[in-house]
Parts: C-alpha cells; structure tokens; sequence
C-alpha cells in the first residue's frame, strides 16, 4: 500500500494533478484506488466525475456532526473510531468500478475537535489498509498539516506556482511536516504548469528532489472549466503525458 499526497500554495494545479494520476492508475489496472479530499472546498469528486450528494454519500464532517454531536450516546462502550468508521463505511464511502472515494468535508466543530481529528485518524488508518494506492488531495496552504490526518506517507508531491513565496512554501512545508510528525519518505517537488519553462533552471537549483514540471494544457483548462471529468482526457493529453513522466521519474510504474 503506498499513500501519496498533495501540497503548495492555492491555485498552483494540485487536485488536477491527483485527478491525471488517477488516470494513469486506473488506466494501468492499478486498482484498488482511494481517493481521499481533504480539502473543504471538495474539488476533487468533481475532477473525476463524481457528485457525492448524487450518490447519497456524506462528507466525513457531516458524519462526525452527527455521530458526536446530534447522535448523543447511544453507542456507549463502542470507541469514537469505530464509530465513525463503521459510518464512513456505510455512508461516506463511495465505491466505484475503477476508483473508491471519501470527503472530508468542510470546518470542523469548533470545541469538539481533539477528539473527532483522533477517531478519524484511526478510521482512516483502518480504512485506507484495504488499498493499493491512496491519493490525498490537500487544500492550499500548511495549516492542514497540523491536523496530521495521516500520519505516515509515501510520497509527498508539492507543486509549485510561478513565486518566489512557492519556493518558500516549500522549505516551510517540508519542516512543519516534520515538525508536526508526519512520517514521509519522498518529498517530491513539481512545477506546476503555470511556472514558465524558462524557470525551470532555477527551480531544480532551489530545491531538492525536483521532478519536472506539469505541461500546460488548453484541454484540461476547458473540461476544468466545463466540469467535465479529468479522467476522461484523451491518453494524447500533454498534461496527462506529463504527469505521467513525472511519476516515472518518482518511481512509479
Ligand atoms: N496542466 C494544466 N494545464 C492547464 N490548466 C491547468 C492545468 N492544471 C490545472 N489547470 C488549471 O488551473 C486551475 C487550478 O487547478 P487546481 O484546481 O488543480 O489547483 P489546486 O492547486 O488544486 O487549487 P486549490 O489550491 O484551490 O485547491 C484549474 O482550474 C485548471 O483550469
Ligand atoms: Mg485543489
């Protein structure tokens, strides 16, 4: 089982880029695959197609809202984290042909937070064992690090804008990982398809473990734009032939 997860500052093609390696996953039979949305703005379902609510399935947040707060203590005896797991099972996962899919979903309770953030890290923990890979899309930013929702991942892969302050956010990243303790082996640097070719020089003499950069790409702006699925790209997608490249060279096949 390999857990693999975004990272950068906002806008910089994150989601898309989780979105193109499940592609590249489904399409090469590696199955089966999680994907799991940490962020609150839940772009990723709709990068691959799917609409939660359509399928009758609840963010994480809304499951703990009920399970912690309105559902009182009914369960008494049954630890937090299994009761929030046998609720992600039942009504949180959605489970595909090619790919399975879970939301964290929006803010957490205020005041009632320690408690949900360690029940479901065990959930997770418990649940994501059943898969061969499982992709995290994360929001922009660092703060969601300190909810160290995994504690141990395989690669990270922060993409990188065309900043100064991207650079930045990268040795920021990197040492609050560490600091907060979240256990990686790879931390991986991409440019994202905004960051000019011209730049790239640059990039892989500021930062270590740099890959590539993510090929800009008319088709991927317009079924972003439409709503359309990612994984529907055709395989002479040049971002999707980037990304691809991108997790060779990261060691994947
Ligand atoms: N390879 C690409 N070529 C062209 N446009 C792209 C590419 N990847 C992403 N985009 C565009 O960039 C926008 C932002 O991408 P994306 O949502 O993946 O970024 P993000 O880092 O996940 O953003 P956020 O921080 O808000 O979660 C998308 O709306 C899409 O139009
Ligand atoms: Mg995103």
């Amino acid at each position: 089982m390999k857990r693999i997860v975004t990272m950068g500052r906002g806008g910089t093609g994150k989601t898309t880029f989780v979105a193109l390696i499940a592609k590249h996953f489904i399409e090469s039979g590696i199955t089966p695959l999680l994907l799991v949305d940490v962020d609150p703005d839940q772009n990723l379902a709709e990068m691959v197609g799917l609409d939660l609510s359509d399928e009758g399935k609840y963010t994480i947040s809304e499951l703990m809202m009920e399970t912690f707060l309105e559902g009182g203590g009914t369960t008494v005896g049954v630890p937090p984290s299994e009761r929030i797991e046998s609720r992600i099972w039942e009504k949180g996962l959605y489970e595909g042909s090619t790919f399975d899919l879970i939301a964290v979903g929006t803010k957490f309770i205020e005041g009632c937070y320690c408690l949900p953030d360690a029940a479901l890290k065990k959930a997770l923990e418990n649940l994501t064992k059943n898969y061969e890979y499982v992709l995290i899309d994360s929001p922009g930013g660092l703060e969601h690090l300190n909810r160290r929702i995994m504690t141990h991942v395989d690669d990270i892969f922060d993409v990188i804008g065309p900043s100064q302050k991207s650079f930045k956010h990268v040795e920021r990243a990197r040492r609050i990982a560490k600091e907060v303790g979240i256990g990686f082996n790879n931390f991986y640097i991409i440019a994202g398809h905004r960051v000019p070719t011209e730049f790239e020089e640059m990039v892989q003499e500021q930062v270590k473990q740099y890959l590539g950069k993510i090929t800009y790409d008319k088709e991927v702006e317009d079924y972003v734009f439409k709503g359309k699925s990612i994984l529907e790209l055709p395989s002479s997608s040049p971002a999707y032939a980037s990304a691809r490249v991108l997790l060779e060279r990261a060691g994947y096949k």
